[in-house]
């Protein structure tokens, strides 16, 4: 279903919610990404982080290369970071897109734990839990910790989170491009039941130009598409050439314990 206007305003008085989620994933041995178990510049490039408890963030953990965001290329009144690679191919993306005459903003990037914690929290609060889950992900579970993740946003929609933006020329342009500079969406229309959240099209990984643009070519969601490196799968090119920015996917860290800890995605 393609809602058309601001999100969360939307979800609190016309779309029926949902009861509960399937997830796509089974459950299996707890794996935790910490500072003691994953150096930073090995987290894999291609981790698979979504809902499922199989996997999780470490509290603690951030990434060490981090830079901040030019920030010509972000919102008015907002600072984001990236971990150094990804922000250099986004500045190229948004610049590449202001060359055919596009304005597009990012208004969120790296999110530690503890801020994904409160965003989840608060909306939690404001619309209960399974409401808040279909649009925000748990701390630990957020794209966003990994430093790899922005939000974009549009001058012409007001700088906010809105699934509006899916039907401007800007949208369409990075959603054709973005791939060529190593960016991928996370949350595709009509995929919920995949990847257990609604569709959000302002939200944009970097995986690598390899792997963005393999997905891009098989036409895969990022979900089937990590799930299938993380399975080693040697038909994909992360399975196999690519299979260091995988490679981490299978480690198993030790347990730690979980926390749960706005206006953000
Ligand atoms: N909105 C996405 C799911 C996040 O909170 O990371
Ligand atoms: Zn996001």
């Amino acid at each position: 279903m393609f809602l058309p206007l601001l999100l969360l305003p939307i979800l609190a008085s016309h779309v029926p919610l949902l009861t509960s989620v399937s997830s796509p994933l089974s459950l299996a041995s707890h794996e935790v990404y910490s500072d003691e178990s994953q150096d930073d510049s090995e987290l894999p490039l291609l981790l698979l982080v979504n809902k499922s408890k199989e996997t999780e963030l470490h509290e603690d953990w951030s990434p060490e290369d981090m830079v901040a965001i030019d920030s010509e290329f972000m919102a008015p009144g907002s600072r984001g970071e990236l971990r150094a690679d990804a922000a250099a191919a986004l500045e190229n993306l948004l610049k590449a897109g202001e060359r055919e005459g596009h304005e597009i903003r990012v208004r969120s990037a790296f999110r530690s734990f503890a801020k994904q914690g409160r965003i989840f929290h608060n909306k939690t609060r404001r619309y209960g839990f399974p409401r808040a889950s279909r649009v925000s992900a748990e701390a630990g579970h957020s794209q966003h910790q990994l430093g790899t993740t922005v939000d974009i946003v549009l001058p012409r929609y007001r700088n906010r989170i809105t699934q509006r933006i899916a039907k401007s020329p800007e949208w369409k342009w990075l959603s054709s491009t973005a791939h060529e500079f190593g960016f991928a969406l996370s949350y595709p229309r009509s995929q919920e039941e995949l990847t257990g959240y609604m569709y959000e099209p302002w939200h944009y990984r970097y995986l690598g130009i390899a792997a963005a643009t393999e997905m891009w070519e098989r036409d895969m969601p990022m979900e089937t598409y990590l799930r299938a490196c993380r399975e080693g799968d040697r038909d994909l090119r992360c399975g196999d050439e690519l299979a260091d920015d995988c490679a981490g996917n299978q480690s198993v860290a030790q347990e730690s314990p979980r926390r749960l800890l706005d206006g953000e995605f």
